[in-house]
C-alpha cells in the first residue's frame, strides 16, 4: 500500500521532467549517429584562430599582463568592430581561460567581464558589475556608494582585468556623444584600482576617447576587427586560409572544397567577409547536406543555405551562388549587409 501522504498529494498539472519521452530533446543515444542539426551545431561551436582573432587575443593578454605588473597607469585597450565581427567571442574565450575560483579566504575573479545593459547609467552598470562579482547588495544605494563597493570588491577579489562589452550603448544613450560623467567614472575606477580595462563595441565606441583626453591617454591601444576581404593579395590569402580551415572541419564524410577558386568570391559576397555569416552559411549548408545524406558541400547547398539563413526568398540576381548574381556587396537598404560597410 502507498503511504498516506502520497495518496493525498494532488495530481501534478504539468508533466514531471522525467515524464518527457527520452528523445524529447532529440538527444542521441550512445550508439546513434549525430543528427544533421547536431552536426551543424558542432560546426558552429568551433572557435577558429584566424589572424585578427589571434591578434586581438594577444592584445587582451598584453593588457592583462600590464594589470598584473601593477603599473600606476596600465595601458587599456579598445576593441571595435561591426556586428558579427567576433568581439564577444574574443571576450568569452579569453575570460574562459581565467575562471573565478574560491580561495580559503576569498573569491578570486581574475577577469571580470560583462555586457553593458541597453540603456546604461552609471548606477545600473555599477550594479551589474557588483552582481557579476556576486555582491548580494548589488541593487542597494547610490551610484557613488556602488562605485566605492566596486573598488573594494575588485581589490578583494584580486581582479586583474575588466572587459566591458557593448560599450556603444553608452554612446547611443547620449545621442551619439559620450557623457563626460561616464568617461570620468571609468577613469576614477582605473585610477583607484590600477586594473586595466578592455572596452568592446561597435565602431562608434571611439567617441568615448574623443570626449576625455585623460581616458584617451589610457586607452592608447586600439584594435579594429575588420571583416575578411579579397581586394588585396594579403586579404585574399587570409580569406582562403580561413576557408581552408572551415573546410577541414565540416563534419561530412568527404572533403568540401570551400577554398576552390569558383567558390571564393561567391562565399565572400554571401557573407561580406564576416565571421558570423561565414559560420552560419557553412553550418546551415552542412545541415542541409546531412539531411540529404550528401557526402560533402557543393554550390547548391551553399546557395540553399544563403537563401535559408542570410537572405530568405532572394532572387537569383541577389544570390551569390547563382550565375545571374551581380557581383557586389549586398549592403543597400533592405539587404543583409546594410550599414556594415
Ligand atoms: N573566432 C571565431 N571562430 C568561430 N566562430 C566565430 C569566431 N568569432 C565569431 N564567431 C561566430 O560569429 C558569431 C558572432 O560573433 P560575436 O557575437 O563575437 O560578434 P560581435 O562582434 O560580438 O557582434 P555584436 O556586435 O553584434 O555583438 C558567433 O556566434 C560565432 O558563431
Ligand atoms: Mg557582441
Amino acid at each position: 500500500m502507498k503511504p498516506e501522504h502520497a495518496l493525498s498529494s494532488p495530481p501534478s498539472l504539468f508533466p514531471q521532467v522525467t515524464d518527457f519521452p527520452r528523445n524529447f530533446l532529440d538527444l542521441p543515444q550512445a550508439d546513434e549517429k549525430p543528427s544533421p542539426l547536431e552536426l551543424a551545431a558542432s560546426f558552429r561551436k568551433q572557435i577558429v584562430n584566424y589572424p585578427a582573432y589571434a591578434h586581438a587575443i594577444r592584445a587582451v593578454e598584453r593588457c592583462h599582463k600590464m594589470g598584473k605588473a601593477g603599473l600606476d597607469e596600465p595601458d587599456c585597450l579598445l576593441i571595435t568592430g561591426v556586428s558579427g565581427a567576433g568581439k564577444s567571442t574574443i571576450r568569452k574565450q579569453y575570460a574562459a581561460r581565467f575562471p573565478r575560483y574560491e580561495d580559503p579566504d576569498r573569491t578570486r575573479i581574475p577577469v571580470l567581464h560583462l555586457q553593458l545593459p541597453s540603456q546604461p547609467t552609471i548606477k545600473n552598470v555599477a550594479e551589474r558589475m557588483l552582481l557579476e562579482m556576486g555582491d548580494p547588495f548589488a541593487d542597494r544605494s547610490t551610484a557613488e556608494s556602488k562605485t566605492a563597493r566596486i573598488i573594494t570588491l575588485l581589490r578583494e577579489c584580486r581582479t586583474e582585468l575588466i572587459i566591458l562589452d557593448e560599450f556603444q550603448h553608452f554612446v547611443d544613450s547620449a545621442r551619439g556623444k559620450v557623457d563626460y560623467v561616464v568617461a570620468d567614472w571609468l577613469k576614477q575606477i582605473i585610477n583607484a584600482t590600477r586594473i586595466p580595462f578592455v572596452l568592446m563595441g561597435l565602431p562608434r565606441c571611439e567617441q568615448i576617447l574623443v570626449v576625455n583626453e585623460q581616458l584617451r591617454r589610457r586607452f592608447n591601444r586600439k584594435i579594429i576587427i575588420r571583416p575578411f576581404g579579397i581586394k588585396t593579395k594579403r586579404e585574399a590569402e587570409q580569406f582562403i586560409g580561413l576557408l581552408k580551415t572551415l573546410e577541414s572541419t565540416v563534419p561530412l564524410p568527404k572533403p568540401s572544397c570551400l577554398s576552390s577558386s569558383n567558390l571564393i568570391k561567391p562565399i565572400y559576397y554571401a557573407t561580406a567577409g564576416l565571421i558570423d555569416f561565414l559560420i552560419k552559411l557553412v553550418g546551415t549548408a552542412t545541415e542541409l547536406a546531412a539531411e540529404d545524406g550528401a557526402q560533402c558541400l557543393d554550390t547548391d547547398y551553399l546557395s540553399k543555405a544563403f537563401e535559408t539563413v542570410i537572405l530568405p526568398g532572394c532572387s537569383d540576381e541577389m544570390n551569390p551562388f547563382c550565375e545571374d548574381f551581380v557581383q557586389r556587396i549586398l549592403n543597400r537598404e533592405g539587404e543583409p549587409f546594410h550599414g556594415y560597410r
